[in-house]
């Protein structure tokens, strides 16, 4: 279990205690639930942890030490530098190429026929691919000259990540680097074609910024090239832009990705909740085309979301490792050791929410959201730490569910319940088959 799915190999405690102390094969790893502990481990004694070693050495090969995978003054100083290109001034500037690729998927989905089952997980997957491709790109790597070839970047992203479970069983079993495990080649060929292509991108519009044209385009990439720290003034090199770019899309697309799809599993479970989606959208757009200033008002389209990442949040745990030594309520931690916040158990915390299991939009009800520890919550993170796509994400995830909800009803096959797996992130298996049909009215 410790390789195929984490979550079933968590103790029962995790759910009704504020700590567990779990030693496998002679390594321990500290469990944490309480908020307040939370708080303590991401923010109040953040510098007291670095990313977890098992997690960087499944990440780094990959992602290089951007945001997601760097520690100390690198993380700072890039984190400062990067933090303006996700404020939300900017990211309204993305808004159209979410709401066009949302459309374009809506207008696939009408034309199929009655009945058609889709894979609601690579369809999901395709889609905010699509979009951050995009926002990074504007369209140049799509058709530019250095084509990018989206299933052939898709299916390396899969392929490298496919064996983290493997080097994260291996890196907290203590067995060494260079042990091989299933997949280890295809990911590495995967990951070079997908540096390739960028890094050659990267260049070229570096090159045309340099001799004075085009580098003023606002997408992801233009703005990572004119980013700088505000402190240092430093800029992030070619090789840094790259390292983000990949970190953006591995950890954007599919979280993303899997909200959308627990959030559709859930509403096809809850006709209830999924007829007042639709009246919402249906009240916000007058019936007409959705448009980015729509996108504000759907309180509880966003409600439904924030409950389907409590139920199923896509990155279902943080991983650290302590950097000195540290208590933590009350209880010693020496250096070395992992640390858990176990979000999935935490957001099914029994001495935290009445009726854990049970779907319930209202729970993020303005008041009722109010009233809860600020690290109850956390399908984004928390502390400095925190996601630095979360605007963009729930953006991109009300985009997508207000312009697919009203193209088709989604039926799973009768009987139909997906299991867990947890690899990095939470998703569910063998997928998500559905079954698409007209909405009359
Ligand atoms: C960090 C979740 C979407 C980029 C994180 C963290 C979580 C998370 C939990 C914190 C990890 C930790 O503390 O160890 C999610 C979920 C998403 C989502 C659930 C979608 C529903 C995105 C998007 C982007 C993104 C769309 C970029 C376009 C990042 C980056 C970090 C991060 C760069 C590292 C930030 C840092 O350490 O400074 N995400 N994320 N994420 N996320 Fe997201």
């Amino acid at each position: 279990t410790l390789v195929r799915n984490p979550i079933e190999a968590w103790p029962a405690e995790v759910y009704e205690k504020e700590l567990v102390r779990i030693a496998t094969l002679g390594r321990e790893r500290v469990f944490v639930l309480s908020p307040p502990l939370v708080q303590q481990v991401l923010l109040d004694e953040a510098d007291a942890f670095v990313k977890s070693e098992a997690m960087l050495r499944a990440l780094r090969p990959a992602l290089g030490e951007a945001l997601l995978t760097a520690d100390g003054e690198r993380w700072r100083w890039q984190r400062r530098a990067v933090a303006p290109v996700f404020r939300p001034d900017r990211l309204r500037g993305f808004v159209p190429a979410m709401l066009a690729a949302a459309g374009a998927a809506a207008a696939r989905w009408r034309a199929l026929p009655d009945g058609t089952e889709v894979e609601l997980t690579e369809e999901m997957a395709r889609l905010t691919f699509a979009i951050i491709v995009e926002t990074m790109l504007s369209g140049e790597g799509l058709d530019g000259a250095d084509r990018i070839d989206p299933a052939r970047v898709a299916a390396g992203l899969k392929a490298s990540l496919d064996p983290v479970g493997w080097v994260v069983a291996l890196s907290l079993l203590g067995a060494p680097e260079w042990t091989p495990y299933p997949g280890r080649l295809r990911a590495r060929r995967a990951r070079r074609y997908l540096r390739g292509v960028l890094g050659r991108l990267v260049a070229a519009r570096r090159a045309r910024a340099e001799a004075g044209a085009g580098a003023g385009r606002d997408d992801l990439l233009g703005l990572l090239l004119r980013a700088r720290d505000p402190e240092t003034g430093r800029a992030l090199a070619d090789r840094d832009v790259v390292d983000n770019l990949v970190t953006f899309v591995t950890a954007g697309h599919e979280t993303t990705a899997l909200a959308l799809c627990w959030t559709l599993f859930l509403l096809a479970r809850h006709p209830g909740a999924e007829a007042r989606v639709l009246a919402e959208i249906a009240a916000v757009t007058g019936g007409g085309a959705l448009l980015p200033e729509h996108l504000d008002r759907l309180a509880y389209t966003r409600q439904v979301l924030q409950e389907s990442m409590r139920l199923y949040p896509p990155a279902a745990v943080l991983t650290r490792t302590a950097d000195r030594p540290v208590r933590i309520g009350g209880e010693a931690v020496a250096p070395g050791t992992p640390v858990f916040v176990p979000i999935y158990a935490l957001h099914r915390h029994r001495a935290l929410w009445d009726d854990p299991d049970r779907f319930d939009p209202d729970r993020f009800a303005a008041a009722a959201a109010a009233a809860r520890h600020r690290f109850a919550y956390l399908p984004f993170g928390g502390g400095p730490r925190l996601c630095i796509g979360a605007g963009f994400a729930m953006l991109e995830a009300v985009a997508i569910l207000a312009t697919l909800l009203p193209a088709a009803r989604l039926s799973p096959p009768p009987g139909f319940s997906p299991a867990l797996r947890l690899r990095v992130t939470l998703r569910p298996a063998p997928g998500l088959p559905m079954r698409l049909s007209r909405r009359e009215g």
